[in-house]
């Protein structure tokens, strides 16, 4: 079990497209047992493959911590996913991403979608999917094309929010920080010399 570094926006890893996984074996459900913890660590709803670096059609979902959850506790994996089929019928929601820190824009998508998919023993699934999850599993196959949620809003506010993460890339907000060791009690220090906002992205 791990946590793994988030590549955060912009960054040309998040515009390539992955390769289908060839081989479900022990070194993919460790992967996918670790991009749950570093989904967890970060209170994400979803993840894929290529957000930590791994350029492999996979990705991982549990929407149970979410008031709207519709299917409260499961976890997903999707392995090698294409949706078979999408509702006429869209939804607007606020995404988010776990590759944009605290970016957020209102993203229109199918209301429900089919997914065929192996799951973590190589078995061929095939689920139909609504509500949060809908939107999380679109989000999270989009990565999987090199695409991510912006590319789905106006260019304007894209830029915006690109403008805001390279600002916060070069005072090295996103920079690896042990919290556990940087000896700082992050819960009442307000001070402390870390480039990071207190109660922003790292989630104390
Ligand atoms: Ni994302």
């Amino acid at each position: 079990m791990a946590i793994l570094p988030i590549i955060v926006a912009p960054d040309p890893v998040l515009k390539t497209k992955s390769e289908p996984v060839t081989a479900i074996d022990e070194s993919i459900r460790t992967l996918a047992a670790n991009m749950f913890d570093t989904m967890y660590n970060e209170k994400g709803i979803g993840l894929a493959a290529v957000q930590v670096g791994v350029l492999k059609r996979m990705l991982v979902a549990d929407i149970s911590w979410r008031e709207e959850a519709n299917i409260a506790g499961e976890q997903f994996v999707l392995i090698n996913p294409e949706i078979v089929e999408d509702s006429t019928e869209l939804n607007v929601y606020k995404e988010g991403c776990l590759s944009f820190p605290d970016q957020f824009a209102d993203v229109t998508r199918p209301k429900a979608v089919r997914v065929r998919y192996l799951d973590l023993q190589g078995a061929q699934q095939e689920q139909a999917f609504g509500g949060l999850l809908a939107t999380c599993i679109q989000h999270e196959i989009d990565h999987l094309n090199g695409i991510v949620f912006v590319d789905h809003i106006s260019s304007l506010k894209r830029d915006m929010i690109i403008r805001k993460l390279k600002k916060l890339k070069k005072q090295g907000y996103f920079d690896p920080h042990d919290h556990a060791t940087c000896g700082h009690d992050h819960s009442h220090d307000h001070d402390h010399d870390h480039d990071h906002v207190h109660g922003e992205h790292c989630n104390h």
